[in-house]
Protein backbone atom coordinates (compact mmCIF):
# COMPACT_ATOMS: atom_id res chain seq x y z
CA UNK A 1 0.00 0.00 0.00
CA UNK A 2 1.41 3.33 -0.65
CA UNK A 3 2.84 5.25 2.39
CA UNK A 4 1.15 8.77 0.64
CA UNK A 5 -2.36 7.31 2.14
CA UNK A 6 -5.18 7.59 4.92
CA UNK A 7 -6.38 4.42 6.48
CA UNK A 8 -9.68 5.34 8.34
CA UNK A 9 -11.89 3.10 10.24
CA UNK A 10 -15.69 3.72 10.69
CA UNK A 11 -16.39 2.66 14.06
CA UNK A 12 -20.46 2.83 13.42
CA UNK A 13 -19.55 0.36 10.89
CA UNK A 14 -16.29 -1.24 11.25
CA UNK A 15 -15.28 -1.02 7.68
CA UNK A 16 -11.97 0.87 6.70
CA UNK A 17 -11.58 3.05 3.92
CA UNK A 18 -8.09 3.68 2.06
CA UNK A 19 -7.88 7.36 0.81
CA UNK A 20 -4.82 8.95 -1.22
CA UNK A 21 -3.43 12.27 0.43
CA UNK A 22 -1.44 14.81 -1.68
CA UNK A 23 -0.34 18.06 -0.59
CA UNK A 24 -0.81 16.66 2.96
CA UNK A 25 -4.41 16.72 2.30
CA UNK A 26 -7.33 14.37 1.76
CA UNK A 27 -10.61 15.00 -0.53
CA UNK A 28 -13.19 16.12 1.25
CA UNK A 29 -15.14 14.19 -1.29
CA UNK A 30 -13.19 11.03 -0.80
CA UNK A 31 -15.23 11.01 2.53
CA UNK A 32 -18.39 10.56 0.87
CA UNK A 33 -18.20 6.84 0.18
CA UNK A 34 -17.81 6.58 4.08
CA UNK A 35 -22.05 5.88 4.78
CA UNK A 36 -23.80 3.82 7.77
CA UNK A 37 -26.27 2.71 4.46
CA UNK A 38 -27.46 3.14 1.11
CA UNK A 39 -29.70 5.89 2.43
CA UNK A 40 -26.80 7.82 4.40
CA UNK A 41 -25.79 10.98 2.62
CA UNK A 42 -21.84 10.09 3.59
CA UNK A 43 -19.91 11.29 5.70
CA UNK A 44 -18.88 15.05 5.40
CA UNK A 45 -16.15 17.58 7.59
CA UNK A 46 -17.36 20.30 9.73
CA UNK A 47 -15.23 23.03 9.20
CA UNK A 48 -16.62 26.18 10.64
CA UNK A 49 -14.38 29.48 9.78
CA UNK A 50 -12.44 27.20 7.57
CA UNK A 51 -9.90 26.40 10.25
CA UNK A 52 -8.57 23.48 8.39
CA UNK A 53 -9.51 23.64 4.87
CA UNK A 54 -7.94 24.07 1.76
CA UNK A 55 -9.89 25.69 -0.82
CA UNK A 56 -7.98 25.56 -3.96
CA UNK A 57 -4.58 25.17 -5.12
CA UNK A 58 -2.79 27.71 -5.64
CA UNK A 59 0.79 29.75 -6.49
CA UNK A 60 0.47 33.13 -5.63
CA UNK A 61 1.49 33.65 -2.18
CA UNK A 62 3.04 31.52 0.12
CA UNK A 63 3.10 31.61 4.18
CA UNK A 64 4.48 29.72 6.64
CA UNK A 65 2.90 31.17 9.57
CA UNK A 66 4.93 29.46 12.39
CA UNK A 67 8.13 30.90 10.96
CA UNK A 68 6.84 33.86 9.85
CA UNK A 69 7.50 33.72 6.37
CA UNK A 70 5.80 35.19 3.41
CA UNK A 71 6.64 35.13 0.02
CA UNK A 72 5.32 36.30 -3.50
CA UNK A 73 5.26 33.79 -5.99
CA UNK A 74 8.35 32.48 -4.51
CA UNK A 75 10.43 35.57 -3.88
CA UNK A 76 10.44 36.64 0.18
CA UNK A 77 8.24 40.06 1.05
CA UNK A 78 11.57 41.76 2.89
CA UNK A 79 13.60 41.03 -0.61
CA UNK A 80 10.77 42.52 -2.71
CA UNK A 81 9.93 45.84 -0.32
CA UNK A 82 13.62 46.65 -0.47
CA UNK A 83 14.43 45.94 -4.23
CA UNK A 84 10.73 46.45 -5.98
CA UNK A 85 8.15 49.30 -6.89
CA UNK A 86 4.55 48.03 -6.55
CA UNK A 87 4.05 47.86 -10.21
CA UNK A 88 6.85 45.35 -10.31
CA UNK A 89 5.45 43.58 -7.77
CA UNK A 90 1.88 43.92 -9.05
CA UNK A 91 3.28 42.44 -12.51
CA UNK A 92 5.25 39.44 -10.30
CA UNK A 93 2.17 38.60 -8.35
CA UNK A 94 -0.35 38.59 -11.52
CA UNK A 95 1.81 37.39 -13.93
CA UNK A 96 3.70 34.78 -11.70
CA UNK A 97 7.38 36.36 -12.59
CA UNK A 98 9.07 39.60 -12.10
CA UNK A 99 8.96 41.88 -15.37
CA UNK A 100 12.10 42.87 -17.74
CA UNK A 101 12.79 46.10 -17.92
CA UNK A 102 10.69 46.04 -21.09
CA UNK A 103 8.70 44.50 -19.66
CA UNK A 104 7.95 47.12 -16.42
CA UNK A 105 8.11 50.07 -18.86
CA UNK A 106 4.96 48.81 -20.89
CA UNK A 107 3.24 47.79 -17.43
CA UNK A 108 3.92 51.28 -16.03
CA UNK A 109 2.07 52.34 -19.15
CA UNK A 110 -0.74 50.50 -19.38
CA UNK A 111 -1.42 51.37 -15.87
CA UNK A 112 -0.74 54.99 -15.97
CA UNK A 113 -2.92 55.51 -18.76
CA UNK A 114 -6.22 53.63 -17.50
CA UNK A 115 -6.16 56.10 -13.97
CA UNK A 116 -8.89 58.24 -15.11
CA UNK A 117 -12.14 58.10 -13.82
CA UNK A 118 -15.05 58.33 -16.18
CA UNK A 119 -17.17 61.82 -15.36
CA UNK A 120 -20.01 60.06 -14.63
CA UNK A 121 -18.34 57.94 -11.47
CA UNK A 122 -16.91 61.20 -10.45
CA UNK A 123 -20.47 62.79 -10.02
CA UNK A 124 -21.94 59.37 -8.56
CA UNK A 125 -18.82 59.33 -5.85
CA UNK A 126 -20.04 63.63 -5.54
CA UNK A 127 -23.61 62.45 -4.26
CA UNK A 128 -22.29 60.52 -1.35
CA UNK A 129 -23.30 62.27 1.44
CA UNK A 130 -20.61 64.82 3.33
CA UNK A 131 -19.21 62.35 5.95
CA UNK A 132 -19.76 59.25 4.37
CA UNK A 133 -16.90 56.64 5.02
CA UNK A 134 -14.47 56.77 2.41
CA UNK A 135 -14.57 53.05 2.54
CA UNK A 136 -18.22 52.80 2.18
CA UNK A 137 -17.64 54.85 -1.05
CA UNK A 138 -14.96 52.75 -2.16
CA UNK A 139 -17.14 50.06 -2.31
CA UNK A 140 -19.97 51.23 -4.27
CA UNK A 141 -18.12 53.25 -6.52
CA UNK A 142 -15.85 50.00 -7.70
CA UNK A 143 -19.23 48.00 -7.71
CA UNK A 144 -20.71 51.27 -9.61
CA UNK A 145 -17.91 50.97 -12.30
CA UNK A 146 -19.48 47.96 -13.75
CA UNK A 147 -22.55 50.29 -14.87
CA UNK A 148 -19.49 51.90 -16.81
CA UNK A 149 -18.29 49.04 -18.13
CA UNK A 150 -20.48 46.25 -19.09
CA UNK A 151 -18.93 44.23 -21.31
CA UNK A 152 -16.45 43.26 -18.16
CA UNK A 153 -19.11 40.79 -17.82
CA UNK A 154 -17.16 38.54 -20.55
CA UNK A 155 -15.38 37.09 -18.40
CA UNK A 156 -14.19 33.87 -20.08
CA UNK A 157 -12.16 36.11 -22.47
CA UNK A 158 -8.84 36.68 -21.42
CA UNK A 159 -7.98 39.75 -22.87
CA UNK A 160 -11.25 41.09 -21.76
CA UNK A 161 -10.43 40.03 -18.65
CA UNK A 162 -7.15 41.26 -18.56
CA UNK A 163 -8.16 44.95 -19.52
CA UNK A 164 -10.88 45.00 -16.83
CA UNK A 165 -7.62 44.34 -14.37
CA UNK A 166 -5.57 46.77 -15.69
CA UNK A 167 -8.10 49.30 -15.13
CA UNK A 168 -8.92 48.39 -11.75
CA UNK A 169 -5.55 48.36 -10.42
CA UNK A 170 -5.17 51.87 -12.56
CA UNK A 171 -8.60 53.14 -11.29
CA UNK A 172 -8.57 52.30 -6.96
CA UNK A 173 -6.16 55.26 -6.58
CA UNK A 174 -8.39 57.50 -8.38
CA UNK A 175 -11.60 56.60 -6.40
CA UNK A 176 -9.76 56.33 -2.67
CA UNK A 177 -8.50 59.86 -3.43
CA UNK A 178 -11.79 61.34 -4.27
CA UNK A 179 -13.21 59.99 -1.79
CA UNK A 180 -10.96 61.75 0.96
CA UNK A 181 -11.24 65.03 -0.78
CA UNK A 182 -14.79 64.58 -1.25
CA UNK A 183 -14.81 64.34 2.52
CA UNK A 184 -13.15 66.96 3.14
CA UNK A 185 -14.93 69.15 0.63
CA UNK A 186 -12.15 69.85 -1.73
CA UNK A 187 -12.19 69.37 -5.45
CA UNK A 188 -11.28 66.15 -7.35
CA UNK A 189 -7.95 66.23 -8.93
CA UNK A 190 -7.27 64.58 -12.03
CA UNK A 191 -4.54 62.61 -12.65
CA UNK A 192 -0.83 63.46 -13.87
CA UNK A 193 0.92 61.02 -15.76
CA UNK A 194 4.29 61.86 -15.44
CA UNK A 195 4.21 60.39 -12.07
CA UNK A 196 4.65 57.28 -10.56
CA UNK A 197 1.86 55.04 -8.96
CA UNK A 198 2.33 56.31 -5.50
CA UNK A 199 3.68 59.84 -6.76
CA UNK A 200 0.34 60.43 -8.51
CA UNK A 201 -1.94 58.90 -5.88
CA UNK A 202 0.11 61.44 -3.36
CA UNK A 203 -1.03 64.25 -6.21
CA UNK A 204 -4.72 63.36 -6.55
CA UNK A 205 -4.82 63.46 -2.20
CA UNK A 206 -2.95 66.83 -1.46
CA UNK A 207 -2.27 68.84 -4.90
CA UNK A 208 -4.09 72.46 -3.95
CA UNK A 209 -3.82 75.83 -6.30
CA UNK A 210 0.18 74.91 -7.10
CA UNK A 211 0.99 74.25 -11.24
CA UNK A 212 2.68 70.90 -10.00
CA UNK A 213 2.56 68.48 -7.12
CA UNK A 214 6.15 67.31 -5.95
CA UNK A 215 5.50 64.17 -3.16
CA UNK A 216 8.26 63.94 -0.95
CA UNK A 217 10.28 61.09 -2.23
CA UNK A 218 11.19 58.91 1.16
CA UNK A 219 7.62 59.41 1.48
CA UNK A 220 6.13 58.35 -1.39
CA UNK A 221 8.28 54.94 -1.72
CA UNK A 222 7.29 54.47 2.39
CA UNK A 223 3.94 54.35 0.44
CA UNK A 224 5.11 52.08 -2.11
CA UNK A 225 6.55 49.64 0.69
CA UNK A 226 3.36 49.31 2.30
CA UNK A 227 1.81 48.77 -1.18
CA UNK A 228 4.24 45.79 -1.58
CA UNK A 229 3.51 44.61 1.79
CA UNK A 230 -0.34 44.63 1.65
CA UNK A 231 -0.51 43.05 -2.08
CA UNK A 232 -1.59 39.37 -1.39
CA UNK A 233 -2.10 37.15 1.44
CA UNK A 234 -3.49 33.98 -0.06
CA UNK A 235 -6.67 33.02 1.18
CA UNK A 236 -7.94 35.16 3.67
CA UNK A 237 -11.45 36.38 4.32
CA UNK A 238 -11.53 38.96 1.33
CA UNK A 239 -9.53 36.81 -1.10
CA UNK A 240 -12.10 33.69 -0.30
CA UNK A 241 -14.80 36.51 -1.35
CA UNK A 242 -13.36 37.06 -4.12
CA UNK A 243 -13.40 33.75 -5.35
CA UNK A 244 -16.62 33.07 -4.18
CA UNK A 245 -18.43 35.55 -5.83
CA UNK A 246 -16.17 35.40 -8.40
CA UNK A 247 -16.73 31.99 -8.69
CA UNK A 248 -20.41 32.61 -9.63
CA UNK A 249 -19.12 34.42 -12.78
CA UNK A 250 -19.88 37.73 -11.80
CA UNK A 251 -18.02 40.87 -13.19
CA UNK A 252 -14.82 41.71 -11.46
CA UNK A 253 -16.18 45.36 -10.58
CA UNK A 254 -18.53 43.41 -8.56
CA UNK A 255 -17.02 40.27 -7.14
CA UNK A 256 -13.84 43.16 -6.32
CA UNK A 257 -16.65 45.53 -4.65
CA UNK A 258 -17.47 42.11 -2.60
CA UNK A 259 -13.53 41.58 -1.42
CA UNK A 260 -13.64 45.27 -0.35
CA UNK A 261 -16.63 44.53 1.61
CA UNK A 262 -15.26 42.18 3.29
CA UNK A 263 -11.51 43.51 3.79
CA UNK A 264 -13.56 46.93 5.97
CA UNK A 265 -14.56 44.58 8.32
CA UNK A 266 -12.77 45.65 12.10
CA UNK A 267 -10.99 41.74 12.16
CA UNK A 268 -9.64 42.11 8.85
CA UNK A 269 -8.36 45.13 7.26
CA UNK A 270 -10.18 47.69 9.58
CA UNK A 271 -8.25 46.75 12.21
CA UNK A 272 -5.55 49.35 11.48
CA UNK A 273 -8.70 52.12 11.69
CA UNK A 274 -9.13 49.82 15.21
CA UNK A 275 -5.70 50.29 16.27
CA UNK A 276 -5.66 53.92 16.32
CA UNK A 277 -9.08 54.20 18.06
CA UNK A 278 -7.34 52.06 20.79
CA UNK A 279 -3.89 54.13 21.01
CA UNK A 280 -6.06 57.16 21.30
CA UNK A 281 -8.29 55.09 24.02
CA UNK A 282 -5.52 54.06 26.34
CA UNK A 283 -3.85 57.92 26.06
CA UNK A 284 -0.55 57.69 27.36
CA UNK A 285 2.20 55.46 28.19
CA UNK A 286 1.76 54.82 31.71
CA UNK A 287 -1.79 53.54 30.96
CA UNK A 288 -0.78 50.63 29.21
CA UNK A 289 -0.42 48.20 32.09
CA UNK A 290 -4.27 48.98 32.58
CA UNK A 291 -5.13 48.61 29.49
CA UNK A 292 -3.90 45.35 28.88
CA UNK A 293 -4.97 43.75 32.05
CA UNK A 294 -8.86 44.76 30.93
CA UNK A 295 -7.93 43.21 27.64
CA UNK A 296 -6.71 40.02 29.56
CA UNK A 297 -9.73 39.93 31.97
CA UNK A 298 -12.07 39.41 28.55
CA UNK A 299 -12.32 43.00 27.39
CA UNK A 300 -12.22 43.26 24.07
CA UNK A 301 -9.14 42.52 22.02
CA UNK A 302 -5.60 43.95 21.63
CA UNK A 303 -6.05 45.23 17.70
CA UNK A 304 -3.54 44.95 15.55
CA UNK A 305 -2.18 41.86 17.40
CA UNK A 306 -3.02 38.05 16.58
CA UNK A 307 -3.34 36.47 13.22
CA UNK A 308 -5.39 33.03 12.30
CA UNK A 309 -1.72 32.32 9.81
CA UNK A 310 1.11 33.78 11.82
CA UNK A 311 1.84 32.37 15.31
CA UNK A 312 5.25 34.01 15.14
CA UNK A 313 5.89 37.82 14.80
CA UNK A 314 4.14 39.03 11.19
CA UNK A 315 7.18 39.39 8.65
CA UNK A 316 5.17 43.01 7.04
CA UNK A 317 5.10 44.34 10.57
CA UNK A 318 9.03 44.20 10.91
CA UNK A 319 9.33 45.87 7.12
CA UNK A 320 6.53 48.54 8.36
CA UNK A 321 8.64 49.25 12.00
CA UNK A 322 11.47 50.01 9.52
CA UNK A 323 9.88 52.16 6.95
CA UNK A 324 7.79 54.22 10.24
CA UNK A 325 11.46 55.12 10.85
CA UNK A 326 12.16 56.73 7.64
CA UNK A 327 8.40 58.44 7.71
CA UNK A 328 9.10 59.74 11.04
CA UNK A 329 12.23 61.41 10.10
CA UNK A 330 9.97 63.58 7.74
CA UNK A 331 6.83 63.48 9.32
CA UNK A 332 7.97 64.32 13.29
CA UNK A 333 7.61 61.85 15.53
CA UNK A 334 3.88 60.27 16.23
CA UNK A 335 3.69 60.53 19.67
CA UNK A 336 0.77 57.43 19.27
CA UNK A 337 4.51 55.19 18.74
CA UNK A 338 5.63 55.38 22.12
CA UNK A 339 1.87 53.88 23.16
CA UNK A 340 2.56 51.32 20.50
CA UNK A 341 6.13 50.37 21.36
CA UNK A 342 5.43 50.03 25.09
CA UNK A 343 1.92 47.89 24.32
CA UNK A 344 4.18 45.63 22.30
CA UNK A 345 6.85 45.46 25.05
CA UNK A 346 4.12 44.53 27.55
CA UNK A 347 2.45 42.46 25.25
CA UNK A 348 5.35 40.16 23.98
CA UNK A 349 6.30 39.81 27.94
CA UNK A 350 3.15 38.28 28.94
CA UNK A 351 2.03 35.21 29.37
CA UNK A 352 -1.65 35.38 28.09
CA UNK A 353 -0.04 36.79 24.99
CA UNK A 354 3.01 34.36 24.74
CA UNK A 355 0.78 31.56 25.16
CA UNK A 356 -1.38 32.54 22.45
CA UNK A 357 1.44 33.24 20.08
CA UNK A 358 -0.13 36.91 19.81
CA UNK A 359 2.20 39.09 17.83
CA UNK A 360 1.58 42.72 16.22
CA UNK A 361 0.31 42.36 12.97
CA UNK A 362 0.56 43.92 9.96
CA UNK A 363 -1.58 46.60 11.26
CA UNK A 364 -0.33 47.18 14.17
CA UNK A 365 2.13 49.95 12.76
CA UNK A 366 0.70 51.17 9.81
CA UNK A 367 -1.79 52.96 10.55
CA UNK A 368 0.24 55.16 13.10
CA UNK A 369 2.51 55.20 9.24
CA UNK A 370 -0.61 56.78 7.62
CA UNK A 371 -1.52 59.32 10.76
CA UNK A 372 1.82 60.97 10.11
CA UNK A 373 1.64 60.94 6.50
CA UNK A 374 -1.48 62.99 7.18
CA UNK A 375 -4.35 60.79 6.87
CA UNK A 376 -7.20 60.09 8.82
CA UNK A 377 -7.95 56.56 9.91
CA UNK A 378 -11.18 56.46 8.27
CA UNK A 379 -8.79 56.43 4.99
CA UNK A 380 -6.23 53.53 6.64
CA UNK A 381 -8.79 50.41 4.65
CA UNK A 382 -9.23 52.33 1.81
CA UNK A 383 -4.98 52.36 1.51
CA UNK A 384 -4.77 48.59 2.10
CA UNK A 385 -7.88 47.84 -0.40
CA UNK A 386 -5.91 50.25 -3.21
CA UNK A 387 -2.86 47.23 -3.21
CA UNK A 388 -4.97 44.56 -2.18
CA UNK A 389 -6.88 44.38 -5.48
CA UNK A 390 -4.19 43.35 -8.04
CA UNK A 391 -4.18 40.45 -4.94
CA UNK A 392 -7.78 39.66 -5.40
CA UNK A 393 -7.19 40.04 -9.26
CA UNK A 394 -4.61 37.25 -9.50
CA UNK A 395 -6.59 34.95 -7.02
CA UNK A 396 -9.91 35.44 -9.20
CA UNK A 397 -7.88 34.66 -12.12
CA UNK A 398 -6.42 31.61 -10.62
CA UNK A 399 -9.99 30.46 -9.57
CA UNK A 400 -11.49 31.15 -12.94
CA UNK A 401 -8.63 29.32 -14.57
CA UNK A 402 -8.83 26.37 -12.50
CA UNK A 403 -10.78 23.13 -14.16
CA UNK A 404 -11.27 21.86 -10.72
CA UNK A 405 -13.32 24.92 -9.33
CA UNK A 406 -16.96 25.24 -9.79
CA UNK A 407 -19.42 27.97 -7.59
CA UNK A 408 -18.58 27.77 -4.24
CA UNK A 409 -21.20 26.01 -2.08
CA UNK A 410 -20.27 24.81 1.44
CA UNK A 411 -22.02 22.10 2.74
CA UNK A 412 -24.27 22.80 6.17
CA UNK A 413 -24.64 20.64 9.46
CA UNK A 414 -29.00 20.42 9.90
CA UNK A 415 -29.67 21.44 13.69
CA UNK A 416 -33.34 22.78 12.95
CA UNK A 417 -36.66 21.10 12.94
CA UNK A 418 -37.79 18.00 11.37
CA UNK A 419 -41.03 18.46 9.02
CA UNK A 420 -43.24 20.83 10.98
CA UNK A 421 -47.04 21.13 11.06
CA UNK A 422 -48.05 24.17 9.33
CA UNK A 423 -50.48 26.36 12.13
CA UNK A 424 -52.84 28.73 10.01
CA UNK A 425 -52.27 32.72 11.53
CA UNK A 426 -54.55 32.45 13.84
CA UNK A 427 -53.65 29.41 15.78
CA UNK A 428 -50.66 30.38 16.37
CA UNK A 429 -48.62 30.78 19.68
CA UNK A 430 -46.55 33.99 20.76
CA UNK A 431 -43.02 33.73 20.27
CA UNK A 432 -41.22 34.14 23.58
CA UNK A 433 -39.81 38.01 22.82
CA UNK A 434 -35.64 36.38 23.94
CA UNK A 435 -36.58 33.90 20.56
CA UNK A 436 -37.00 37.48 18.35
N1 LIG B 1 -6.19 40.43 21.77
C1 LIG B 1 -6.45 39.63 22.85
N2 LIG B 1 -6.72 38.33 22.74
C2 LIG B 1 -6.73 37.80 21.51
C3 LIG B 1 -6.47 38.57 20.36
C4 LIG B 1 -6.19 39.93 20.53
N3 LIG B 1 -5.92 40.72 19.48
N4 LIG B 1 -6.56 37.79 19.27
C5 LIG B 1 -6.87 36.56 19.71
N5 LIG B 1 -6.97 36.57 21.07
C6 LIG B 1 -7.23 35.42 21.94
C7 LIG B 1 -8.68 34.95 21.78
O1 LIG B 1 -9.54 35.59 22.70
C8 LIG B 1 -8.51 33.47 22.07
O2 LIG B 1 -8.35 33.32 23.44
P1 LIG B 1 -8.98 32.03 24.21
O3 LIG B 1 -8.25 30.85 23.64
O4 LIG B 1 -8.72 32.27 25.65
O5 LIG B 1 -10.44 32.03 23.83
C9 LIG B 1 -7.17 33.12 21.44
O6 LIG B 1 -6.42 34.35 21.47
C10 LIG B 1 -7.27 32.62 20.01
O7 LIG B 1 -7.92 33.61 19.23
P2 LIG B 1 -8.91 33.34 18.04
O8 LIG B 1 -9.96 34.40 18.06
O9 LIG B 1 -9.36 31.90 18.08
O10 LIG B 1 -7.96 33.51 16.81
P3 LIG B 1 -8.41 33.66 15.32
O11 LIG B 1 -7.36 33.01 14.53
O12 LIG B 1 -9.81 33.21 15.12
O13 LIG B 1 -8.43 35.25 15.13
C11 LIG B 1 -7.82 37.42 14.53
C12 LIG B 1 -7.49 35.94 14.42
C13 LIG B 1 -6.85 38.22 13.67
C14 LIG B 1 -9.24 37.67 13.97
C15 LIG B 1 -7.73 37.86 16.00
O14 LIG B 1 -6.43 37.63 16.50
C16 LIG B 1 -8.15 39.30 16.20
O15 LIG B 1 -9.34 39.59 16.32
N6 LIG B 1 -7.17 40.26 16.27
C17 LIG B 1 -7.49 41.65 16.41
C18 LIG B 1 -7.93 42.23 15.06
C19 LIG B 1 -6.77 42.38 14.09
O16 LIG B 1 -5.72 42.91 14.42
N7 LIG B 1 -7.02 41.94 12.85
C20 LIG B 1 -6.07 42.11 11.78
C21 LIG B 1 -5.62 40.81 11.22
S1 LIG B 1 -4.32 41.09 10.03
Amino acid sequence: MSKETLTITDNRTSQSYTLPVEHGTIRAMDLRQIKTGPDDFGLMTYDPAFMNTASCRSNITFIDGDRGILRYRGYPIEVLAEHCTYLEVAYLVLFGDLPTEHELKEWVTEITHHTMLHETTKKFMEGFRYNAHPMAMLVSTVAALSTVYPEAKEIQDPANRMHQIKRLIAKMPSIAALAYRHSLGFPYVYPDNDLSYPENFMNMLWKMVEPKYVANPVLARALDILFILHADHEQNCSANTMRCVGSSHADPYLTTAAAAAALSGPLHGGANEEVLKMLDEIGSKQNVPAYVKKIKEGHGKLMGFGHRVYKNYDPRAKVIKWAAERVFEVTGRNPKLDIALELERIALEDEYFIKRKLYPNVDFYSGIIYQAMGFRPEMFTVLFAIPRTVGWLAQWQEMLTDPEQKIGRPRQVWTGHEVRQFVPLKGRSPVAATAR
